[in-house]
């Protein structure tokens, strides 16, 4: 039997998402939306793609969760965008209702599922999955991390003219501008960053890091980015699925680790068929652990305006 991803949200990352997997032939896929019509049109669309790259996966459109029973991973992209000038804050309450009535929603047709979740803010949103659905942590792991860090890689794969695949960058905290990208444990084939190129190239593509997502944005104008994010949840579902026990940037719930508790927040965290196996854990520095400790801040503030 197949396995079955359902992607809550159909918009630019749910559809995007779709089409990554669909054409590595992962999972039978079902879309939902909101919109009436659309995940089903983009459904068909895609699935009348497959037989041009010769995969064989079904991909279903729904207005209705019926459509989700049974799903092995629950992806959850519904909700609002970030306009230009907006944070990723901004969003919170409208994204909470959206992100809440999915889990509510997709818990009842997948009880075994493990959720990935992308909405923004992400780090509050995961949170929030985690308590509706009432499904053990590791059962619940926030997008972020993979997409930060890929930025890192392709700002330092363009500055020093090396193949993205040399490049190994580690973006930790939580997916706003006071994100962590730890420069120590990032290198070029095993050469430090820090060695790799003088420190005022490596403080601006930290800084545009940061900004990444805001960049995008101010080009897009009525969006955010999509083909990044999507890739990256798709990397983390092929981990799942395939039991691969992949270390990745992603946002876990944390039960002490970093010194950090009753939190989701990026850290790197091995995936693999149950979901989260482990939290690893980095030594870091003093002044790492504050820029963390910082990041996790902004965080706890806004999971708490939201009174779980
Ligand atoms: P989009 O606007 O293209 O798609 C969102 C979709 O959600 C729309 O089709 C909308 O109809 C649907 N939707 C709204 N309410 C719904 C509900 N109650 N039930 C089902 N569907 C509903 O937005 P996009 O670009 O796909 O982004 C989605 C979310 O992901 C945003 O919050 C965005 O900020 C976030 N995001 C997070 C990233 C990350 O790395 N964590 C990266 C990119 C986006
Ligand atoms: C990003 O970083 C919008 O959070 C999204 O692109």
């Amino acid at each position: 039997m197949k396995n079955k991803v359902s992607i809550i949200g159909a918009g630019m990352t749910g559809s995007t998402t779709a089409h990554w997997l669909a054409e590595r032939e992962l999972a039978d896929i079902v879309l939902v939306d909101i919109v009436e019509g659309m995940p089903q049109g983009k459904a068909l669309d895609l699935q009348e793609a497959l037989p041009v790259i010769g995969k064989d996966v079904s991909v279903v459109g729904s207005n209705s969760y019926e459509a989700t029973a049974g799903s092995d991973i629950v992806v959850i992209t519904a909700g609002l965008p970030r306009k230009p000038g907006m944070s990723r804050d901004d969003l919170l309450f409208a994204n909470a209702d959206i992100v809440r009535k999915a889990a509510e929603e997709t818990i009842k047709y997948s009880p075994e599922a493990i959720f990935i979740i992308l909405t923004n803010p992400l780090d509050v949103m995961a949170y929030l999955a985690m308590k509706v659905t009432g499904v053990a942590p590791h059962r619940v792991v926030g997008q972020a991390g993979i997409l930060d860090s890929a930025r890192m890689r392709a700002f330092v794969a363009m500055e020093l003219g090396v193949s993205v695949e040399n490049i190994h960058c580690y973006v930790l905290g939580g997916h706003g501008d006071e994100m962590v990208p730890l420069t120590r444990h990032s290198n070029v084939a095993g050469v430090p960053l820090e060695k790799a190129m003088p420190a005022d190239r490596l403080a601006a593509i930290v800084d545009r890091t940061r900004k990444g997502g805001g960049e995008i944005v101010s080009l897009l104008k009525t969006g955010s980015a999509f083909y990044a994010p999507s890739i990256a949840i798709v990397q983390m579902v092929d981990a799942i699925l395939k039991d691969k026990h992949l270390v990745v940037p992603a946002a876990a719930y944390l039960q002490g680790e970093y010194g950090l508790k009753d939190i989701f927040f990026g850290v790197p965290v091995q995936l693999g068929r149950r979901g989260i196996e482990k939290v690893w854990e980095y030594e870091l520095t003093e002044q790492e652990l504050d820029a963390l400790r910082k990041s996790a801040a902004g965080v706890a503030e806004n999971i708490a305006k939201l009174n779980l």
